[in-house]
């Protein structure tokens, strides 16, 4: 069910790391979640923040896997915060804040009304909230996950935003700039500037393509 492309260095999609043993519960959990966000707007940049999360943390705990799997969902729950794209800078703390902490809720909810193990639903809440931002170990993993996946999946997205008129073609660039160059993780950071710039490079064709 592959739809983006994928190059030769990156997981496969929805791939294990081979060798990795994975709780029973995990593995049961896992399709699930494909299924909760099958009709997310931006399914494909979750579902590689859970394969990135694996390929830069072969060993990372199940709770960051299922946190970069579902660490945007708040947005598929009406009545979240909304950024006024065009003019607010896109690292602004409120707005940010307000999105994770929101999908911080919104997950572990959906989690234990799934009855998934309650440890893992607390677990994934502070993950979620550090996905924009780093701050720690967990953290900082999240956000480099975040970042490679959405400059790997999203190039046509922040395009369409320009060619819109949603916001400036400037400010759309800033989004992908923003993505690659915040992320703390050392691998990570590195993967994310060679995506950014695979990202620059799409967007600049999708603008010409006007
Ligand atoms: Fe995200």
């Amino acid at each position: 069910m592959e739809e983006i492309e994928i190059a030769a260095d990156a997981p496969a999609w929805r791939e294990l790391p081979s060798g990795r043993e994975l709780s029973p519960e995990f593995l049961e959990l896992r399709p699930r979640i494909y299924t909760w966000i099958e009709d997310y707007y931006d399914r494909d940049h979750l579902t590689r923040a859970g394969d990135w999360m694996l390929a830069l943390a072969p060993e990372a705990p199940e709770y960051l896997v299922v946190a970069a799997l579902l660490h945007d969902l708040e947005r598929k729950v009406p009545g979240g915060p909304w950024l006024e794209m065009a003019e607010v800078s896109w690292d602004d703390r409120d707005y940010n804040d307000a999105h994770t902490f929101r999908s911080a809720v919104v997950v572990p909810t959906w989690l234990t009304a799934y009855g998934a193990d309650p440890e893992l639903a607390a677990a994934v809440a502070q993950p979620i909230r550090e996905h924009e931002f780093g701050g720690s170990p967990d953290g900082d993993l999240m956000q480099a996950a975040d970042s490679i996946s959405f400059l790997e999946t999203n190039a046509g997205l922040v395009a369409g935003w320009a060619n819109s008129g949603k916001c400036s073609p400037e400010k759309a660039l800033e989004k992908l700039r923003w993505m690659g160059e915040r992320v703390r993780h050392p691998a990570g950071s590195r993967i994310a500037r060679r995506y950014m710039d695979r990202a620059i490079g799409q967007f600049e064709e999708l603008r010409m393509e006007r």
